[in-house]
């Protein structure tokens, strides 16, 4: 049949999801891979990720194990785990459950996880400082055709949307199929929602965290999730052990798909406004709190799950396709596995002319699979701040809260590839007896 060519593929962002599609895409020889990245240089925001072992299994088959182990303190550790605590109570709080990592999660600087991926690109493969304005796919020669705001253009094979939560290659592939197929409830898909939460970030030097007589605060020796109503504060250490990475959450339930009142996406804070809010809060939460450098916040946003992921030769990948609430800490290591899967289908797509089917393969195996992680990561949120169907009844709480993170041993990532693989292969199959 046809013979090897290749398969030029844009990757629009140069975040988590388009480093990582980039490096993982160069390992195969017939793919060219561009990287077109708005900003002036990569950055990651200076606060902490955790990853779990399905990820690092996808790093050890990328062949990035050793880089990433050189980039964080932790090791996989059965009895590491959060501890759960009820801390608004206006009192010293408790604990009352303890969710382990079986696992085997590590925790990472956003910055210092964000390098391993520049580390492993290939050279000049990425183009700084080029915003996508819009893309057009030519109908005689399926080219995409790509508008940078700077006037210039490109072409591709295939456009990866990897440009995050306001994503402009989903804004103009949702519009567009609205109007091609007069399906006007597609425009709910463009823009993201707001969850009705705000985070207040920050990190705490862990220095400030050990007592005159050497009494270490809870955060520096394990990941901890203090509960309240509508409230919530997650603490871990990061960079060694040199920092704790605190992020502090305040929901109103009635606000959930409104529009911000107060700021637009990000804004910087006093730390009195964040003392205030968690006024009622056990002390070991507050000295968190009282200790955050610089801290900021932000709006939560979300988009609805997606009814697609490809519209011809552009496809839509990580926070693009499923920007969730972070309560699973699932968004990166979701992104991740979607760029393992496509580059492992592209990687098996020798010509043009079936990408097509890698494409159709790639949207079976991830797309239900992103959206049912959403789904979970909004359960947890409202777990967390003790307002789901559970409310107050912690006994019961505290399982079900486990159970949203199971996902990530039910399968794994070979058994995804594998399932992708066979999926393009019965299409392949099919589509070669309807053409003979
Ligand atoms: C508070 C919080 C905590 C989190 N904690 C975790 C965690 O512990 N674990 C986890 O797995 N996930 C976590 N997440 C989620 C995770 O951060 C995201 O899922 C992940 O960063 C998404 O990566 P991305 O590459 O898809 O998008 P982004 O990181 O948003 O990258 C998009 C890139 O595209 C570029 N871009 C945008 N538009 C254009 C354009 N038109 N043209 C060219 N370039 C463009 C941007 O400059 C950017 O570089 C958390 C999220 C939040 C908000
Ligand atoms: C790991 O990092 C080193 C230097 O930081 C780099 O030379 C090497 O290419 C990296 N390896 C991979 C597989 O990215
Ligand atoms: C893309 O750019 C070309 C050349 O600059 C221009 O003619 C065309 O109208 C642009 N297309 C869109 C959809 O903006
Ligand atoms: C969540 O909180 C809101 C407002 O506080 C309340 O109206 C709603 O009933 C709560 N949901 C559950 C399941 O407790």
């Amino acid at each position: 049949m046809s013979t090897e060519k290749t398969l030029r593929v844009a990757i629009c962002g140069g975040g988590i999801s388009g480093l990582c599609l980039a490096v993982a895409l160069s390992q195969h020889e017939h793919i060219k891979v561009d990287v077109w990245e708005s900003a002036e240089r990569f950055k990651e925001l200076g606060a902490g990720l955790m990853v779990f072992a399905r990820t690092w299994r996808i790093f050890q088959l990328l062949g990035l194990e050793a880089n990433f182990s050189a980039a964080t303190h932790t090791k996989p550790d059965p009895s590491v785990g959060y501890q759960f605590r009820r801390s608004d109570l206006g009192e010293e709080g408790f604990g009352w459950h303890f969710v382990p990592f079986p696992y085997g999660c590590r925790t990472f600087h956003r910055a210092h996880f964000l390098d391993v991926f520049v580390d492993g690109l290939p050279p000049n493969i990425v183009h700084y400082g080029k915003r996508l304005s819009s893309y057009k796919q030519d109908e005689t020669t399926a080219e995409i055709i790509l508008n940078f705001t700077d006037g210039s253009c490109a072409t591709c094979d295939l456009l990866v949307g990897c440009d995050g939560i306001k994503s402009t290659v989903r804004k103009q592939m949702f519009s567009t199929m609205a109007q091609r197929e007069a399906k006007p409830e597609f425009l709910n898909f463009v823009d993201p929602k707001w969850t009705g939460t705000i985070a207040y970030r920050g990190l705490v030097p862990a220095t400030r965290l050990v007592g005159p007589g050497g009494e270490r605060h809870r955060t520096l020796d394990s990941p901890v999730m203090y509960c309240g109503k509508n409230q919530h504060l997650v603490a871990y250490a990061i960079s060694r052990g040199e920092m704790v990475n605190v992020v502090a959450y305040l929901t109103d339930p009635s606000k959930e798909n409104t529009v911000p009142d107060s700021f637009d996406w990000v804004a910087d804070c006093d730390r009195e406004e964040v003392l205030q809010t968690f006024s009622s809060w056990e002390s070991e939460a507050q000295v968190l709190l009282n200790n955050m450098q610089n801290p900021t916040k932000w709006n939560i946003h979300k988009i609805s799950p997606l009814p697609n992921a490809v519209d011809g030769r552009v496809v839509l990948l990580g926070d693009a396709l499923h920007a969730m609430g972070p309560h699973l800490g699932a968004g990166a290591t979701t992104a991740i596995e979607d760029a393992f899967i496509l580059a492992i289908l592209l990687g098996a797509t020798s010509s043009p002319d079936t990408l097509d089917l890698a494409l159709a393969a790639y949207e079976e195996i991830r797309l239900a699979q992103a959206n049912h992680i959403q789904h979970l990561s909004d359960e947890a949120g409202h777990m967390f701040e003790l307002n789901s169907s559970y409310r107050e009844r912690l006994d019961d709480l505290g399982p079900a809260i486990a159970r949203q993170w199971s996902f990530l041993a039910d399968t794994t990532p070979d058994d995804e590839a594998k399932r992708a693989l066979d999926y393009r292969f019965r299409l392949l199959n099919s589509s070669d007896l309807a053409w003979s």
